[in-house]
């Protein structure tokens, strides 16, 4: 996971509707013309290639029982408006027994439902209503760390030291003259040293586990057999039970030097500052042995199953080691999230993807915003003006070869939450920063749904984050049917991605064009489709053949694409 600090300070709009008026082409609706229908002798690819995955954060995306947090039956409820908005696919995040020091990435255990969410009834009629809908289920699998409460760490602590029990996590004597010191200087990502001292059995000061998270997140010990073996029995449990593919959380922190050497300067802590290419922690060589085995039980099921790793690697080529064929399926460009708004770090972004991917023959899987990450409305410069960059964003990344995943929201044009109480902050990044960061909370507001209502909809009662006041405005019922909203835009874009031979499934070929100046990007897909997306702040005139499929707002009134905006067109 990344924090990345907001630019910019809360967007309230108070008329959202008309803040966010845009002129799709009428002629283009979700009824596509027959013309543009893949034809059926394309060949068939695993729907995970180009699939559109839509991030759902259980605990805010709708309130089934009415406790103010996200459930099962919530996200159960709200199937229809996910096969609507036409995704193919949801990914869950971790919905199994929690103490939410992490919000529930500190699992407790991985074959089970967190109460708070449900019962394990609940996901089995999930993934089948999920799949009569069309939509393909991916749940998160969280390798790298248990929960403090999960069976295996409460029996390594009331364990001796060099036990079988301690084994499976990685406990190590301290230093100094009484084993005072923690056995290296490493820093936990949320703050503080990433080592916690134990009491032995018998009252005395013991030895230190690692937790590169929150102390209550101790890293497991992947050098042990046992388990390689469990978490192998984990996957086969959840494919036993339908699901299609595993989200894999911090995908390359798996594996430690066993030298666990100091790291030394701060900075250095984190991997992009890092010179050498054996970071002892991020990234390690070790981990792809780990995935070869996991692509083994993933081959071994019928039904194209995947896994998409979080790897937070330093360059594009690192990344393309993850997806190589005997390897995960999949990897996050999280190239977009650390892109500003400027057309040559777009392309530069999506030239490195591409290229190295290509060589492993592995697709991009891009993504502006997830829960860990500022909302990307608020990332492009908040307002009126973010929401543009957003909108265009969206085209310009539905067009792009292989798959995206939408964080839930973001086809509603949420904004970060950036000012958020802080006596309702949970993200442990508060905490351990001592209060000086306020961590992920402002993106992980609950969706709003209705106009308005307890929670807008969200659920019966409140909700565990509050709401902004206007989010009544950005409701689904709000932009529900209403042209030019950031709803029926993505509607509109998805039945287009999947419609146009081009996109999508039909993998066009990608090629970039001339565009008339610096700031904005042209490309084509296929022999019919071109992409313009606007980064600059004048209007520029579009190519003189084409017939607009769908842009991401007003064309100015001589037709030119204003600042901020994206269109496709088709050419012949
Ligand atoms: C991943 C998750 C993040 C979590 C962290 C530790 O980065 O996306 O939310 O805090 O892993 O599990």
């Amino acid at each position: 996971m990344t924090t990345t600090t907001p630019q910019t300070s809360a967007y309230a709009p108070t008329d959202v509707e008309s803040d966010v008026e845009c002129d799709l082409d009428a002629d283009v609706g979700v009824d596509v013309d027959p013309q543009l229908v893949a034809p059926d002798s394309a060949p068939p690819r695993p729907w995970w290639r180009d699939a559109v995955v839509y991030q759902v954060y259980i605990r805010s995306f709708a309130d089934g029982d009415g406790d103010g947090i996200g459930d099962l039956a919530g996200i159960r409820a709200r199937l229809p408006y996910l096969r609507d908005l036409g995704v193919d696919a949801v990914w869950i995040t971790p919905f199994y027994p929690s103490p939410m020091a992490d919000g529930g990435y500190d699992v407790a255990d991985y074959r089970a439902i967190e109460p708070l969410f449900g019962a394990l009834e609940d996901a089995d009629a999930l993934i089948a209503e999920a799949h009569a809908a069309g939509l393909r289920v991916v749940v998160d699998v969280v390798p790298n760390h248990s929960s403090d409460q999960h069976a295996w760490f409460r029996a390594a602590l009331a364990s001796a030291p060099g036990s079988p029990e301690r084994a499976r996590y990685i406990f190590r004597p301290g230093r100094g003259a009484t084993g005072e010191l923690p056995p290296t200087d490493w820093k936990s990502v949320f703050g503080g040293p990433a080592w916690r001292r134990v009491t032995e059995a018998d009252g005395s000061p013991g030895e230190w586990y690692l937790h590169l998270f929150a102390p209550e997140q101790p890293d497991f010990d992947w050098t042990n057999p046992e388990v390689v073996a469990e978490f192998h029995d984990i996957l086969r449990f959840w494919l036993d039970r339908g699901v299609d593919g595993f989200r894999i959380d911090v995908a390359h922190g798996l594996v430690k030097d066993p030298a666990l050497p100091d790291i030394g300067a701060e900075q250095e802590q984190v991997l992009d500052a890092w010179a050498g290419t054996d970071h002892p922690f991020w990234d390690r060589e070790g981990v792809h042995e780990i995935y070869r085995g996991w692509r083994k039980v993933l081959d071994a099921y019928a039904g194209d199953r995947m896994a998409v790793a979080e790897a937070w690697v330093k360059s594009p080529d690192r990344l393309a080691r993850y997806v190589r064929p005997d390897e995960l399926h999949q990897a996050f460009n999280f190239d977009f999230v650390e892109t500003d708004w400027e057309a040559s770090a777009f392309r530069g972004a999506i030239d490195a993807a591409m290229s190295v991917l290509a060589g492993v023959g592995a697709d991009a899987q891009w993504v502006l915003s997830n829960h860990d990450i500022v909302r990307h409305v608020t990332r492009f410069g908040g307002g009126s003006k973010g929401l543009r960059r957003a909108r265009a964003a969206t085209l310009l990344m539905l067009a792009l070869p292989g798959g995206a995943y939408l964080y839930q929201g973001e086809e509603l044009g949420l904004y970060e939450v950036e000012d958020l109480p802080e006596d309702v902050l949970q993200d442990p990044v508060w905490l351990r920063s001592g209060h000086t960061e306020k961590g992920r909370d402002g993106c992980r507001v609950p969706l709003p749904w209705t106009r308005g209502g307890p929670s807008f909809g969200f659920g019966g009662g409140g909700s565990w984050l509050p709401q902004p006041g206007d989010w009544g405005g950005l409701s689904v019922q709000a932009q529900d049917g209403t042209p030019g909203s950031t709803l029926e835009l993505y509607r509109l874009v998805l039945a287009l991605r999947r419609a146009l031979p081009a996109l999508g499934a039909g993998n066009g070929a990608f090629a970039w064009e001339p565009g008339p100046s610096p700031d904005v990007l042209t490309f084509r897909r296929g022999a019919d489709v071109v992409v313009v997306v606007n980064f600059g702040a004048v209007p520029v005139a579009l190519p003189a053949a084409g017939e607009v499929l769908v842009a991401s707002g007003p064309l100015t009134a001589a037709g030119e694409l204003p600042a901020d905006a994206a269109v496709w067109l088709r050419t012949n």
